[in-house]
């Protein structure tokens, strides 16, 4: 069989990982990015994504090229868009990356290509602004002159387990050709099952249900730290009691806020569409209002424990640690942390920062030093480095206050050294 000539559109924390396993599955593979920098570093095998060592150890192996033009689109079968669906800074949806990136496929797409979708989209946008733009700039017909599919990337950066490699995946076409096409490939280079779906409306609407549903169920848990407090119920210990039923309950864990490029981002992919065909998903609002109120409850969970030893917040030191938005990452999209220490410097407090991953952005160069500096801390990621950290660090540093937004530091510990611990649910 001819070797397929592959072009991923976009690579960064999905495409990234794909262009290095459709490489090593034997397709003579392209990835584009916009970025000289990163183009020039990946062709010398060395990954821009920092803290992730198996994926370093991939783009070791130069399994592909990164170009930053799009001309190897015309010598390509299949061409795979995982580039960036954000948010604007009022929620509202912002395509620009996704048309731009058509825009210059179009130019160089030929007849007889399968064009693949793996960007997180509302239900419609295939149909409504792909499909468009590619047939207006390459005088192509879909399903005719080329086929379509979509198939939404589920990848969770960090995660020990489940990779690109292994995570199963759904997949819905234009056409039938479209859709048996992508099914032949994906099931080409990843071990998990393949579903293939009735069309590309309800594979788009997958991966918006799945993220929408974490939103849901983790605005539940954060609802009810906020009502624990008040009611004087440690909610950790609940959900663990709750777990212990066998079926039909699944834990979700309370914190000081929501981050990445995903939960937070794509229930209003869902919510604008569907608001735009006259529907009000009042639901997955109030989710987000919920989620989005967390890193301020995290701050005025510190305000009132700060009160209860007569400290104002403003003037005082404040350390926060983490601004990464999850463990072990160099990803900031949408970081709780970072919306942390924008509220702190309002109520004017002076704020240290510390995170391994971003130590440009950091106050101090290592926690010990940027503990001396501060009176209390908002932990706002819960790193290895935190959560190994030695307990006695704080009460060292005469630290009076811990507010830990990630449940993970061992509140009875630090409660014995005499500081004031507050969790979120504990
Ligand atoms: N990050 C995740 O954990 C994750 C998981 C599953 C799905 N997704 C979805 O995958 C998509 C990509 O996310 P990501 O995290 O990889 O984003 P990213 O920002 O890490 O990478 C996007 C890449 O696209 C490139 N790019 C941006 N605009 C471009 C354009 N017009 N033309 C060509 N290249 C362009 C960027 O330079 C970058 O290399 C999003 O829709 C996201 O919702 C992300």
């Amino acid at each position: 069989m001819k070797r397929e000539t592959l072009t991923i559109v976009g690579i960064g924390y999905v495409g990234l990982p794909l262009a290095c396993l459709c490489g090593e599955k034997g397709y003579r593979t392209f990835g584009i990015s916009k970025d000289k920098k990163k183009v020039a570093l990946i062709n010398q095998g060395v990954s821009p994504i920092k803290g992730d060592a198996r994926l370093q150890q991939w783009v070791s192996q130069k399994s592909f090229t990164a170009v930053t033009g799009f001309e190897s689109v015309k010598s390509s079968d299949i061409v795979i868009i995982c580039v960036p669906t954000p948010i604007d800074e009022h929620y509202n949806p912002d395509l620009e990356p996704v048309e731009s990136a058509c825009k210059m496929i179009a130019k160089y797409m030929k007849r007889g290509q399968l064009i693949i979708m793996e960007s997180t989209v509302n239900p419609g946008v295939c149909e409504e602004v792909i499909i468009p733009i590619l047939e207006k700039g390459s005088g192509l017909t879909a399903g005719k002159d080329f086929y379509l599919a979509h198939c939404p990337e589920r990848i969770n950066p960090g995660d020990a387990y489940w990779n690109v490699r292994n995570i199963p995946r759904c997949v819905g076409g234009l056409n039938k050709k479209s859709l048996s096409w992508a099914v032949r490939f994906y099931r080409s280079i990843i071990s998990g099952t393949i579903r293939p779906m009735k069309s590309l409306k309800e594979a788009e609407a997958t991966k918006i249900i799945e993220n929408s549903f974490r939103d849901i169920n983790i605005a539940f848990v954060n609802e009810l730290a906020k009502s624990f407090e008040v009611l004087g119920i440690d909610l950790l210990d609940v959900i663990e009691g709750s777990k212990t039923k066998p079926f039909a309950f699944m834990a979700h864990y309370p914190s000081c806020g929501v981050g990445g490029h995903c939960i937070p981002v794509d229930p209003y992919y869902l919510i604008e569409r569907a608001r735009k065909s006259g529907f009000d998903h009042k639901f997955l609002k109030l989710a987000r209002e919920i989620n989005n109120s967390m890193p301020r409850y995290a701050v005025d969970r510190l305000m009132k424990a700060l009160n209860e030893i007569k400290k104002p917040i403003k003037g005082t030191s404040i350390g926060v640690l983490g601004l990464a938005y999850k463990a072990d990452v160099d990803d900031l999209r949408e970081s709780p942390a970072v919306e942390i220490v924008s509220i702190l410097k309002e109520e004017g407090a002076k704020v240290e920062i510390f995170d391994p991953y971003f130590p440009k952005r950091s106050t101090a160069p290592s926690l010990e030093e940027m503990l001396r500096k501060v009176d209390a801390v908002i932990l706002a990621t819960d790193h290895r480095e935190f959560k190994e950290m030695n307990l006695l660090n704080f009460k060292k540093a005469q630290i009076k206050v811990v507010v830990d937004g990630k449940n993970c530091l061992d509140s009875i510990t630090i409660a014995k050294m005499g500081i004031l611990y507050r969790g979120i649910g504990k």
